[in-house]
Protein backbone atom coordinates (compact mmCIF):
# COMPACT_ATOMS: atom_id res chain seq x y z
CA UNK A 1 0.00 0.00 0.00
CA UNK A 2 1.01 3.63 -0.59
CA UNK A 3 1.17 6.50 2.00
CA UNK A 4 -1.68 7.85 0.82
CA UNK A 5 -3.63 4.45 0.86
CA UNK A 6 -2.53 3.47 4.53
CA UNK A 7 -3.40 7.06 5.83
CA UNK A 8 -7.01 6.65 4.13
CA UNK A 9 -7.34 3.42 5.67
CA UNK A 10 -7.88 4.30 9.48
CA UNK A 11 -11.02 2.34 11.22
CA UNK A 12 -13.84 5.47 11.53
CA UNK A 13 -13.84 4.80 15.38
CA UNK A 14 -9.91 6.38 15.71
CA UNK A 15 -9.11 9.00 17.67
CA UNK A 16 -7.97 12.58 15.78
CA UNK A 17 -6.60 14.86 18.08
CA UNK A 18 -3.92 17.36 19.10
CA UNK A 19 -1.65 17.86 22.43
CA UNK A 20 -0.64 19.96 24.44
CA UNK A 21 0.99 20.89 28.27
CA UNK A 22 0.06 23.47 31.15
CA UNK A 23 3.33 25.18 31.49
CA UNK A 24 3.95 25.80 27.95
CA UNK A 25 0.97 27.11 26.43
CA UNK A 26 -0.92 28.39 30.03
CA UNK A 27 0.69 31.61 31.00
CA UNK A 28 -0.81 33.29 34.01
CA UNK A 29 1.60 32.28 35.98
CA UNK A 30 0.44 33.95 38.99
CA UNK A 31 -3.23 34.69 38.04
CA UNK A 32 -5.83 33.99 40.63
CA UNK A 33 -3.94 32.18 43.17
CA UNK A 34 -1.44 30.01 41.10
CA UNK A 35 1.15 28.50 42.97
CA UNK A 36 5.30 28.36 41.62
CA UNK A 37 6.24 25.01 39.55
CA UNK A 38 9.89 24.12 39.50
CA UNK A 39 9.99 24.90 36.33
CA UNK A 40 9.03 28.98 37.11
CA UNK A 41 11.74 28.82 39.41
CA UNK A 42 14.22 27.08 36.81
CA UNK A 43 13.13 29.52 34.02
CA UNK A 44 13.96 31.87 36.29
CA UNK A 45 17.70 30.97 36.67
CA UNK A 46 19.63 32.53 34.50
CA UNK A 47 21.56 30.32 31.73
CA UNK A 48 18.99 27.77 32.09
CA UNK A 49 17.08 28.63 29.07
CA UNK A 50 18.56 28.79 25.69
CA UNK A 51 16.51 32.37 24.76
CA UNK A 52 16.30 33.66 28.17
CA UNK A 53 12.34 33.13 28.68
CA UNK A 54 9.85 31.93 30.25
CA UNK A 55 6.68 30.58 30.29
CA UNK A 56 5.02 33.26 32.66
CA UNK A 57 3.01 34.52 29.27
CA UNK A 58 3.83 31.84 27.05
CA UNK A 59 0.43 31.56 24.70
CA UNK A 60 -1.35 33.22 27.55
CA UNK A 61 -4.16 30.64 27.03
CA UNK A 62 -5.12 30.83 30.89
CA UNK A 63 -7.02 33.99 29.31
CA UNK A 64 -7.58 33.00 25.79
CA UNK A 65 -8.89 29.03 26.23
CA UNK A 66 -12.10 30.09 24.84
CA UNK A 67 -11.13 31.23 21.23
CA UNK A 68 -8.00 28.22 21.45
CA UNK A 69 -11.38 25.32 21.85
CA UNK A 70 -12.96 26.85 18.79
CA UNK A 71 -9.49 26.55 16.65
CA UNK A 72 -8.89 23.15 18.04
CA UNK A 73 -12.64 22.38 17.14
CA UNK A 74 -11.98 23.88 13.64
CA UNK A 75 -9.42 21.25 13.25
CA UNK A 76 -12.01 18.39 12.62
CA UNK A 77 -10.25 16.77 15.82
CA UNK A 78 -12.18 14.37 18.02
CA UNK A 79 -10.23 14.81 20.83
CA UNK A 80 -7.54 17.25 23.21
CA UNK A 81 -4.79 16.25 25.61
CA UNK A 82 -3.82 19.05 28.06
CA UNK A 83 -2.26 18.90 30.85
CA UNK A 84 -3.67 20.25 34.65
CA UNK A 85 -1.45 22.32 36.35
CA UNK A 86 -0.47 21.25 39.76
CA UNK A 87 0.39 24.14 41.37
CA UNK A 88 -2.33 26.07 39.64
CA UNK A 89 -5.16 23.68 42.01
CA UNK A 90 -2.38 23.26 44.38
CA UNK A 91 -0.76 25.82 45.32
CA UNK A 92 1.63 23.56 47.55
CA UNK A 93 1.23 20.65 46.44
CA UNK A 94 -0.58 19.63 49.57
CA UNK A 95 -2.91 21.11 51.79
CA UNK A 96 -5.53 23.49 50.51
CA UNK A 97 -7.33 23.14 46.82
CA UNK A 98 -7.68 26.49 44.50
CA UNK A 99 -11.12 26.88 43.26
CA UNK A 100 -10.16 29.72 41.00
CA UNK A 101 -7.79 27.43 39.69
CA UNK A 102 -10.03 24.38 39.11
CA UNK A 103 -13.16 26.97 37.52
CA UNK A 104 -10.12 27.55 35.12
CA UNK A 105 -10.20 23.71 34.09
CA UNK A 106 -14.29 23.33 34.47
CA UNK A 107 -14.78 26.16 32.25
CA UNK A 108 -12.16 24.68 29.32
CA UNK A 109 -13.97 21.48 30.14
CA UNK A 110 -16.99 22.75 29.32
CA UNK A 111 -15.99 24.83 26.22
CA UNK A 112 -14.56 21.09 24.66
CA UNK A 113 -18.18 19.82 25.47
CA UNK A 114 -19.71 22.87 24.16
CA UNK A 115 -17.73 21.88 20.83
CA UNK A 116 -18.30 17.92 20.80
CA UNK A 117 -14.31 17.54 21.98
CA UNK A 118 -12.83 14.80 24.07
CA UNK A 119 -10.77 15.59 26.90
CA UNK A 120 -7.76 13.85 27.66
CA UNK A 121 -6.00 15.06 30.36
CA UNK A 122 -2.63 14.62 32.04
CA UNK A 123 -2.10 15.22 35.52
CA UNK A 124 1.83 15.89 35.55
CA UNK A 125 3.75 17.46 32.47
CA UNK A 126 6.74 18.70 34.93
CA UNK A 127 5.51 21.44 36.79
CA UNK A 128 5.78 20.52 40.32
CA UNK A 129 4.63 22.75 43.25
CA UNK A 130 8.05 24.69 43.97
CA UNK A 131 6.98 23.61 47.91
CA UNK A 132 7.04 20.16 47.06
CA UNK A 133 10.99 20.34 45.24
CA UNK A 134 11.89 22.63 48.81
CA UNK A 135 10.99 19.26 50.60
CA UNK A 136 13.25 17.07 48.17
CA UNK A 137 10.81 16.71 45.17
CA UNK A 138 10.42 13.28 43.23
CA UNK A 139 13.59 12.47 45.67
CA UNK A 140 11.31 12.63 48.41
CA UNK A 141 8.93 9.29 48.87
CA UNK A 142 6.23 11.46 50.19
CA UNK A 143 6.09 13.39 47.03
CA UNK A 144 4.46 10.29 45.55
CA UNK A 145 2.02 10.28 48.90
CA UNK A 146 1.16 14.26 47.87
CA UNK A 147 0.20 13.02 44.09
CA UNK A 148 -2.00 10.14 45.00
CA UNK A 149 -4.21 12.80 46.67
CA UNK A 150 -3.98 15.80 43.94
CA UNK A 151 -5.12 12.28 41.32
CA UNK A 152 -7.99 11.81 43.32
CA UNK A 153 -9.20 15.42 43.61
CA UNK A 154 -8.84 16.11 40.22
CA UNK A 155 -10.45 12.21 39.22
CA UNK A 156 -13.40 13.17 41.97
CA UNK A 157 -14.14 16.33 40.30
CA UNK A 158 -13.60 15.62 36.62
CA UNK A 159 -13.37 12.04 36.41
CA UNK A 160 -16.76 12.13 34.63
CA UNK A 161 -16.21 14.67 32.37
CA UNK A 162 -13.21 13.63 30.65
CA UNK A 163 -12.44 10.53 28.19
CA UNK A 164 -9.02 9.73 29.68
CA UNK A 165 -6.63 10.92 32.76
CA UNK A 166 -2.98 9.68 32.47
CA UNK A 167 -0.90 9.88 35.87
CA UNK A 168 2.56 10.87 34.23
CA UNK A 169 3.86 12.66 31.05
CA UNK A 170 7.33 10.96 30.02
CA UNK A 171 8.63 9.95 33.25
CA UNK A 172 12.08 9.79 31.87
CA UNK A 173 12.01 12.79 31.23
CA UNK A 174 11.37 13.93 34.32
CA UNK A 175 14.10 11.79 36.66
CA UNK A 176 16.67 11.62 33.92
CA UNK A 177 16.45 15.39 32.27
CA UNK A 178 15.42 16.93 35.92
CA UNK A 179 17.53 14.98 37.99
CA UNK A 180 19.85 13.05 35.95
CA UNK A 181 21.38 15.70 33.74
CA UNK A 182 19.74 18.82 34.94
CA UNK A 183 18.65 20.13 31.05
CA UNK A 184 15.42 20.41 33.34
CA UNK A 185 13.49 21.49 35.97
CA UNK A 186 14.74 21.24 38.94
CA UNK A 187 18.08 21.00 37.15
CA UNK A 188 19.90 18.36 39.28
CA UNK A 189 22.78 16.69 37.47
CA UNK A 190 23.41 13.56 39.71
CA UNK A 191 22.42 9.89 37.91
CA UNK A 192 21.71 7.90 41.43
CA UNK A 193 18.93 10.91 41.64
CA UNK A 194 17.92 9.85 38.36
CA UNK A 195 17.09 6.39 39.44
CA UNK A 196 15.43 7.25 42.77
CA UNK A 197 13.45 9.96 40.98
CA UNK A 198 12.33 7.36 38.53
CA UNK A 199 11.21 5.08 41.15
CA UNK A 200 9.17 7.74 42.99
CA UNK A 201 7.64 8.72 39.72
CA UNK A 202 6.39 5.18 39.05
CA UNK A 203 4.99 4.57 42.69
CA UNK A 204 3.05 7.98 42.31
CA UNK A 205 1.66 6.76 39.56
CA UNK A 206 0.83 3.34 41.14
CA UNK A 207 -0.66 4.85 44.31
CA UNK A 208 -2.39 7.17 41.59
CA UNK A 209 -3.71 4.58 39.97
CA UNK A 210 -5.71 2.98 43.07
CA UNK A 211 -6.96 6.53 44.82
CA UNK A 212 -8.56 7.32 41.33
CA UNK A 213 -9.61 3.80 40.69
CA UNK A 214 -11.64 3.37 44.32
CA UNK A 215 -13.44 6.78 42.60
CA UNK A 216 -15.37 4.85 40.06
CA UNK A 217 -14.92 7.27 37.24
CA UNK A 218 -15.94 6.73 33.68
CA UNK A 219 -12.68 8.38 32.50
CA UNK A 220 -10.03 5.53 31.52
CA UNK A 221 -7.02 5.43 33.54
CA UNK A 222 -3.52 5.22 32.47
CA UNK A 223 0.05 6.54 31.75
CA UNK A 224 2.30 8.01 29.04
CA UNK A 225 5.48 7.22 28.41
CA UNK A 226 8.03 8.55 25.81
CA UNK A 227 9.66 5.63 24.07
CA UNK A 228 12.06 4.40 21.67
CA UNK A 229 13.81 1.37 20.28
CA UNK A 230 17.99 1.25 20.25
CA UNK A 231 19.57 0.58 17.28
CA UNK A 232 23.26 -1.07 17.47
CA UNK A 233 24.83 1.33 15.09
CA UNK A 234 27.32 -1.67 13.47
CA UNK A 235 27.06 -5.50 14.09
CA UNK A 236 29.48 -5.71 16.93
CA UNK A 237 28.87 -7.17 20.31
CA UNK A 238 29.66 -4.36 21.91
CA UNK A 239 26.81 -2.32 20.02
CA UNK A 240 23.97 -5.03 19.99
CA UNK A 241 24.51 -5.53 24.01
CA UNK A 242 24.73 -1.31 24.70
CA UNK A 243 21.45 -1.36 22.38
CA UNK A 244 20.01 -3.62 24.55
CA UNK A 245 21.43 -2.15 27.65
CA UNK A 246 19.96 1.15 26.34
CA UNK A 247 15.96 -0.44 25.84
CA UNK A 248 16.40 -1.83 29.25
CA UNK A 249 17.09 1.56 30.80
CA UNK A 250 14.91 3.63 29.02
CA UNK A 251 11.66 1.69 27.94
CA UNK A 252 11.84 -1.54 29.93
CA UNK A 253 12.63 0.66 33.47
CA UNK A 254 9.02 1.65 32.89
CA UNK A 255 7.14 -0.81 31.67
CA UNK A 256 8.48 -3.92 33.44
CA UNK A 257 7.52 -2.72 37.05
CA UNK A 258 3.67 -1.63 35.50
CA UNK A 259 3.51 -4.68 33.40
CA UNK A 260 5.50 -7.40 35.12
CA UNK A 261 6.50 -5.66 38.43
CA UNK A 262 10.01 -5.64 38.67
CA UNK A 263 13.26 -3.58 37.01
CA UNK A 264 14.85 -5.06 34.27
CA UNK A 265 17.93 -6.69 35.78
CA UNK A 266 20.49 -5.57 32.83
CA UNK A 267 19.59 -2.05 33.94
CA UNK A 268 19.91 -2.84 37.60
CA UNK A 269 23.47 -3.81 36.71
CA UNK A 270 23.86 -0.64 34.33
CA UNK A 271 21.92 2.34 36.40
CA UNK A 272 23.44 4.02 39.48
CA UNK A 273 21.07 2.32 42.00
CA UNK A 274 22.77 3.48 44.75
CA UNK A 275 20.06 5.92 46.00
CA UNK A 276 17.61 3.56 45.40
CA UNK A 277 15.13 2.49 47.99
CA UNK A 278 12.45 -0.06 47.00
CA UNK A 279 10.33 -0.83 49.77
CA UNK A 280 8.49 -4.33 49.99
CA UNK A 281 4.89 -3.47 48.62
CA UNK A 282 6.30 -0.82 46.35
CA UNK A 283 5.74 -3.47 42.98
CA UNK A 284 2.07 -4.55 43.67
CA UNK A 285 1.33 -0.87 44.18
CA UNK A 286 3.10 -0.07 40.79
CA UNK A 287 1.40 -2.69 38.92
CA UNK A 288 -1.55 -1.68 38.42
CA UNK A 289 -3.94 -2.70 35.74
CA UNK A 290 -4.40 0.62 33.23
CA UNK A 291 -6.66 1.39 30.75
CA UNK A 292 -4.45 2.49 27.94
CA UNK A 293 -1.06 3.31 27.38
CA UNK A 294 0.32 6.52 26.14
CA UNK A 295 3.46 6.50 23.55
CA UNK A 296 4.66 9.57 22.66
CA UNK A 297 7.36 8.66 20.28
CA UNK A 298 10.14 11.19 18.28
CA UNK A 299 13.19 9.31 17.35
CA UNK A 300 14.89 6.12 18.10
CA UNK A 301 17.73 5.78 19.98
CA UNK A 302 21.04 4.73 17.34
CA UNK A 303 23.73 3.26 19.56
CA UNK A 304 27.43 3.42 18.96
CA UNK A 305 30.25 2.06 21.57
CA UNK A 306 33.19 3.88 19.04
CA UNK A 307 34.90 7.25 20.32
CA UNK A 308 33.37 9.46 18.48
CA UNK A 309 30.09 7.45 18.20
CA UNK A 310 29.12 6.67 15.28
CA UNK A 311 25.68 9.07 14.29
CA UNK A 312 22.52 8.14 12.37
CA UNK A 313 22.46 8.14 8.79
CA UNK A 314 19.52 10.45 8.54
CA UNK A 315 18.20 9.22 5.07
CA UNK A 316 15.16 11.19 5.80
CA UNK A 317 16.85 14.55 7.17
CA UNK A 318 16.40 15.71 11.09
CA UNK A 319 13.86 18.01 12.35
CA UNK A 320 14.90 21.81 13.76
CA UNK A 321 15.68 19.93 17.19
CA UNK A 322 18.60 17.84 15.16
CA UNK A 323 16.39 14.48 15.95
CA UNK A 324 16.60 11.57 13.50
CA UNK A 325 13.42 11.62 10.99
CA UNK A 326 12.54 7.82 11.49
CA UNK A 327 9.05 7.12 11.10
CA UNK A 328 9.81 3.42 10.28
CA UNK A 329 10.75 3.46 14.32
CA UNK A 330 7.49 4.17 15.32
CA UNK A 331 6.22 0.80 13.59
CA UNK A 332 9.38 -0.96 14.97
CA UNK A 333 8.92 0.31 18.62
CA UNK A 334 4.98 -0.71 18.74
CA UNK A 335 5.73 -4.01 17.76
CA UNK A 336 8.83 -4.85 19.89
CA UNK A 337 5.73 -3.56 22.95
CA UNK A 338 3.36 -6.00 21.32
CA UNK A 339 5.77 -8.39 21.38
CA UNK A 340 6.75 -8.08 25.18
CA UNK A 341 3.92 -7.09 26.79
CA UNK A 342 0.43 -7.73 27.04
CA UNK A 343 -0.73 -4.29 26.19
CA UNK A 344 -4.10 -2.02 26.46
CA UNK A 345 -5.28 -0.56 24.23
CA UNK A 346 -2.25 2.14 22.71
CA UNK A 347 -2.64 5.90 21.82
CA UNK A 348 0.12 7.95 20.52
CA UNK A 349 0.01 10.80 22.62
CA UNK A 350 2.37 12.70 20.86
CA UNK A 351 4.72 12.93 17.52
CA UNK A 352 5.23 15.56 15.46
CA UNK A 353 8.29 17.66 14.84
CA UNK A 354 9.87 21.46 15.40
CA UNK A 355 10.48 23.30 11.55
CA UNK A 356 11.83 26.78 11.36
CA UNK A 357 8.73 27.77 10.17
CA UNK A 358 8.25 31.36 8.53
CA UNK A 359 5.02 33.17 8.25
CA UNK A 360 4.87 35.36 5.41
CA UNK A 361 1.95 36.74 4.11
CA UNK A 362 -0.15 35.18 6.75
CA UNK A 363 1.00 32.17 5.51
CA UNK A 364 3.02 29.27 6.97
CA UNK A 365 4.07 26.43 4.09
CA UNK A 366 5.41 24.05 6.57
CA UNK A 367 5.45 21.27 3.77
CA UNK A 368 8.26 19.56 5.95
CA UNK A 369 5.91 18.76 8.68
CA UNK A 370 3.00 17.71 6.76
CA UNK A 371 5.59 15.23 5.20
CA UNK A 372 6.38 13.96 8.62
CA UNK A 373 2.94 13.78 9.34
CA UNK A 374 1.85 11.40 6.67
CA UNK A 375 5.10 9.22 6.99
CA UNK A 376 4.26 8.50 11.37
CA UNK A 377 0.85 7.63 10.26
CA UNK A 378 2.05 5.41 7.38
CA UNK A 379 3.97 3.77 9.94
CA UNK A 380 1.59 3.66 12.55
CA UNK A 381 -1.07 2.08 10.01
CA UNK A 382 1.63 -0.82 9.38
CA UNK A 383 2.39 -1.28 13.21
CA UNK A 384 -2.04 -1.68 13.52
CA UNK A 385 -1.89 -3.75 10.36
CA UNK A 386 0.57 -6.11 12.18
CA UNK A 387 -1.64 -6.64 15.41
CA UNK A 388 -1.11 -3.52 17.61
CA UNK A 389 -4.57 -2.30 18.72
CA UNK A 390 -4.24 1.77 18.69
CA UNK A 391 -7.13 4.05 19.04
CA UNK A 392 -5.75 7.44 18.68
CA UNK A 393 -3.17 9.92 17.67
CA UNK A 394 -2.39 13.34 18.80
CA UNK A 395 -0.22 15.50 17.08
CA UNK A 396 2.15 17.65 19.14
CA UNK A 397 1.58 20.14 19.21
CA UNK A 398 -1.31 22.04 18.45
CA UNK A 399 0.32 25.38 18.39
CA UNK A 400 4.08 26.47 19.06
CA UNK A 401 4.87 27.10 22.57
CA UNK A 402 7.32 27.23 25.18
CA UNK A 403 9.98 24.22 24.39
CA UNK A 404 11.02 23.99 27.89
CA UNK A 405 15.33 24.53 27.96
CA UNK A 406 15.16 25.87 24.19
CA UNK A 407 12.39 28.35 25.25
CA UNK A 408 10.61 29.46 21.79
CA UNK A 409 13.16 29.00 19.61
CA UNK A 410 11.49 25.67 18.26
CA UNK A 411 8.62 25.69 16.54
CA UNK A 412 5.88 22.23 16.82
CA UNK A 413 2.60 23.79 16.24
CA UNK A 414 0.47 22.99 13.44
CA UNK A 415 -0.80 26.46 14.40
CA UNK A 416 1.97 29.08 14.01
CA UNK A 417 1.90 31.68 17.44
CA UNK A 418 2.74 35.73 17.31
CA UNK A 419 4.36 35.67 20.92
CA UNK A 420 4.30 39.36 20.66
CA UNK A 421 0.49 39.61 19.96
CA UNK A 422 -0.65 36.59 20.30
CA UNK A 423 -1.78 36.51 16.88
CA UNK A 424 -2.65 32.47 15.91
CA UNK A 425 -1.87 31.28 12.32
CA UNK A 426 -2.82 28.39 10.56
CA UNK A 427 -0.05 26.69 9.00
CA UNK A 428 -0.41 24.90 5.89
CA UNK A 429 0.35 21.49 8.13
CA UNK A 430 -3.03 22.60 9.60
CA UNK A 431 -5.31 22.64 6.88
CA UNK A 432 -3.87 19.05 5.47
CA UNK A 433 -4.49 17.85 8.93
CA UNK A 434 -8.10 19.26 9.36
CA UNK A 435 -9.00 18.11 5.58
CA UNK A 436 -7.11 14.51 6.29
CA UNK A 437 -9.23 13.70 9.60
CA UNK A 438 -12.45 15.19 8.01
CA UNK A 439 -11.89 12.22 5.08
CA UNK A 440 -11.16 9.95 7.66
C1 LIG B 1 8.07 15.84 24.66
C2 LIG B 1 7.28 16.61 25.70
C3 LIG B 1 6.51 17.77 25.15
C4 LIG B 1 7.27 18.50 24.07
C5 LIG B 1 7.80 17.53 23.04
C6 LIG B 1 8.52 18.18 21.90
O1 LIG B 1 9.15 15.22 25.27
O2 LIG B 1 6.38 15.76 26.36
O3 LIG B 1 6.16 18.60 26.22
O4 LIG B 1 8.26 19.26 24.62
O5 LIG B 1 8.63 16.60 23.64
Amino acid sequence: MSIPEKIAAFPPTFTWGVATSAYQIEGGATADGRGASIWDTFTHTEGKITDASTGDVACDHYHRYAEDVDLIAGLNVDAYRFSIAWPRVQPDGSGAWNEAGFDFYSRLLDKLAEKNVAAHVTLYHWDLPQALEDEGGWLNRETAEHFAVYAAEVARRFGNRVASIATHNEPWCTANLGYGTGQFAPGIARPAAAVSASHHLLLSHGLAMQSMRALNVSAKLGIVLNQWTATPATGSAADIKAAEVEWARSVAWFMDPIFKGSYPELALENNDCSLLSIHENDFNDIRQPIDFLGVNYYFRAYVSTETPPRTPPCLLGVTDMGWEIYPQGLTELLLKLHAEYTLPPVYITENGMAVADQLEGGQVHDQARIDYLKMHLAALHDAMDAGVDVRGYFYWSLMDNFEWNSGYLRRFGLVHVDYDTQQRTLKDSAHWYRNFIKQA
